[in-house]
């Protein structure tokens, strides 16, 4: 595609944000919830669903798998009583990473599944090992063939005590889903804590599983012989709320979002207090107001898993943090190439100095209008963060088809909130 024919955002910056957003709910909790719907005979809908292209091509997966599915409104109505097997298609499989959460739940319910390799931001290595190690621990035989995966349990799974090689998000989902059918109980050590498996369990236990520990390091589930439909929202979107959060803090705005988990935030909210950001909460609410003339600090944050700072906020903050006064050192400790935004940024006058996974920010640079691509869904929502906020100029933020897997509504989100933003 040309780059003329390709949609941008051109984004004039130097607008304070102001006003009240209610954010969306978690795409990260949709994906997990969509795939544990398979689980059961019976419908479920799911409610507060964000509209975004990889929630789209999770129901695109499903129906290829026999489930009816529809997308009205935010919510998402699941019938899954002609799931047979199956396996998704290899283009979708390879368009998201979420595509291999259908691995746990086909192999539960009917002891066979198989998916092509998935896809997702190229963002660093991102092995399977922990869900196949899950997976054969449950019993099943697992092969890896030319990238597919084909997995058969012909008399089904037992529970089995798995400790995690890694705390990986979608390899604990993956298991979650397919323990819950085991014969018998599983413990899952080294679980993944984030809170998005917090709203996958509480679904699974909604529909009838008995699940204990989600959320902390151990998680207990004693198999059940099947499963409910159930009615379930999502969380809040942490990441989306965090992302609003920055911008509204690099433009120095007075913001107050609402419909949000403030207690899934704290390691946000801590490096904003240390930067020179007070964040108030209230109940389901965050607002910023910060003085136009103040001075940010330049402090140091590590991408982490869960509780630690989210590695989605990583490119978000490191926007913010070009604009405070000193050096910052950011260290992306999750995926080993996700620092791709930083020769965008230095397009946008930033001032960085990175090797390998950590980058020195010298600030403050006052930021001015470029064109910038982003190369995955947060590095794009960085740039964007970044744009708004220069100082002077027009800017053209590239990648659009990376922002919309992964964020409903960003650019009007910020238009609302004043910012001179528009897609061309
Ligand atoms: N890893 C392994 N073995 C595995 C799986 C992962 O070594 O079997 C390693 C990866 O290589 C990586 C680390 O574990 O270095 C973290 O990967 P994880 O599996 O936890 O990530 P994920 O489950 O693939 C989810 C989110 C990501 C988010 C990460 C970390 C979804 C659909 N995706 O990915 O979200 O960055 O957890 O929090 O839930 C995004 O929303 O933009 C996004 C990329």
């Amino acid at each position: 595609m040309s780059a003329e024919a390709e949609a941008y955002l051109r984004i004039a910056g130097h607008r304070r944000l102001t006003g009240e957003i209610r954010v969306n709910g978690a795409k990260n909790a949709a994906l997990p919830c969509l795939a544990a719907a398979l689980l059961s005979d019976e419908p479920s809908r799911i409610t507060r669903v964000p509209d975004i292209e990889d929630v789209h091509r999770l129901i695109e997966i499903l129906k290829t798998l026999g489930v009816e599915a529809e997308f009205h409104g935010n919510e998402v109505v699941v019938r899954p009583s002609g799931v047979c097997g199956g396996s998704p298609p290899d283009d979708l499989a390879a368009s998201l990473r979420a595509s291999f959460l259908v691995m746990g739940p086909l192999l539960a319910r009917t002891g066979e599944a198989s998916c092509g390799a998935p896809g997702g931001d190229v963002i660093g290595a991102r092995p399977l090992d922990v869900h196949l190690a899950g997976f054969r621990a449950f019993g099943a035989q697992v092969d890896s063939v030319g990238g597919r995966t084909i997995a058969h349990a012909p008399r089904g799974l037992r529970g089995a005590t798995i400790v995690l090689d890694y705390p990986s998000v979608l390899g604990t989902e993956n298991l979650l889903l397919a323990a819950v059918l085991a014969n018998g109980r599983t413990r899952i050590v080294n679980a993944a804590m984030e809170p998005e498996i917090g709203c996958l369990a509480d679904m699974l236990n909604a529909m009838g599983a008995r699940i204990s520990g989600a959320g902390h390091h151990t998680i207990t589930v004693d198999g059940v012989e099947r499963l409910s439909g159930v009615v379930h929202e999502l969380i809040p979107d942490r990441i989306e709320t965090g992302t609003l959060l920055i911008a509204a803090a690099a433009t120095r705005g007075d913001v107050c979002l609402t419909g949000v988990s403030p207690r899934h935030l704290e390691a946000l909210l801590s490096k904003l207090a240390e930067i020179g950001i007070d964040v108030q909460r209230g109940d389901g609410e965050l607002w910023l107001s910060v003085d136009s003339e103040a001075e940010l600090t330049a402090t140091n944050v590590q991408a982490l898993p869960y509780p630690g700072f989210a590695t989605d906020l990583q490119a978000p903050i490191t926007a913010l943090l070009t604009g405070a006064s000193g050096i910052s050192m950011v260290h992306e400790r999750v995926f080993e190439n996700r620092m791709q935004h930083l020769n965008e940024l230095r397009k946008l006058g930033a001032n960085i100095v990175a090797g390998g996974s950590v980058s020195a920010i010298n600030g403050p640079a006052a930021l001015s209008g470029a064109v910038v691509r982003g190369t995955d869904i947060r590095a794009t929502a960085a740039l964007i963060v970044a744009a708004v906020a220069a100082e002077e100029g027009e800017s053209r933020v590239y990648g659009m088809r990376h922002l919309a897997r992964g964020y409903a509504d960003l650019p009007a989100q910020l238009a609302a909130l004043g910012a001179d933003i528009e897609r061309v």
